[in-house]
C-alpha cells in the first residue's frame, strides 16, 4: 500500500513535465496520424527561410521578417516593434512547450506569411528544424 502510494505521488510529479516537454512530439505525432511524416528538419529550414509574395502589397514576407535568420537572438515584431524572444529552445527553454500556443501562432503566423495556413508536413517539417536549434 505504502509503495502505491509513492508511485502514485512519483508519476504526479514527472507527469506534467514529460507531457510539457513533449509538446513537440505530441504535435508531430498529431500530424503523422493525419498521414504527414517523416519529418525533416532540412525542409523546416527550408520553408523558414523562404520568400512569399504577399498578394496585396506585393512585398516580401518570411518567417524570418519578424523571427530574424538567427534563431539564438532575439526578433522584433515587423509592424509593432515589439522585442520577440528567441525561438531557438537552446537560448530560450521556454519556447515551443506549450501546444496551445504552437498551435495558435502556426495558424496566424502561417496565414501572414504564406497567405494560407501551413499543412500538416510543413509544420511537423518546421518543428523538426527549430527543436534541432
Ligand atoms: C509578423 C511577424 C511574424 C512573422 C512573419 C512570423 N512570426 Fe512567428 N511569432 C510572432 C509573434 C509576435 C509570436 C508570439 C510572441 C512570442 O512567442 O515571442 C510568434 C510565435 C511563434 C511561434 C510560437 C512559439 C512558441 O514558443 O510556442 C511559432 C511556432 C512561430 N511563431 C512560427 C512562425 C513561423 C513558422 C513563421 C513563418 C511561416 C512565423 N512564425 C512568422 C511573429 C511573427
Amino acid at each position: 500500500m505504502k509503495r502505491k502510494l509513492i508511485v502514485i505521488t512519483a508519476l504526479m510529479f514527472v507527469m506534467p513535465m514529460v507531457v510539457q516537454a513533449d509538446a513537440i512530439s505530441q504535435l508531430q505525432a498529431d500530424y503523422q496520424a493525419k498521414g504527414a511524416g517523416p519529418f525533416s528538419a532540412a525542409a523546416g529550414e527550408a520553408l523558414w527561410n523562404k520568400p512569399f509574395k504577399d498578394a496585396k502589397s506585393g512585398k516580401e514576407r518570411r518567417c524570418t521578417t519578424c523571427h530574424t535568420t538567427d534563431l539564438t537572438q532575439a526578433g522584433k515584431h515587423l509592424r509593432t516593434g515589439k522585442v520577440i524572444e528567441p525561438m531557438a529552445p537552446s537560448a530560450n527553454p521556454k519556447r515551443l512547450t506549450k501546444i496551445k500556443k504552437i498551435k495558435k501562432w502556426f495558424v496566424r503566423n502561417c496565414k501572414w506569411t504564406l497567405g494560407r495556413e501551413c499543412t500538416a508536413q510543413e509544420k511537423g517539417d518546421l518543428l523538426a528544424f527549430l527543436k534541432s536549434l
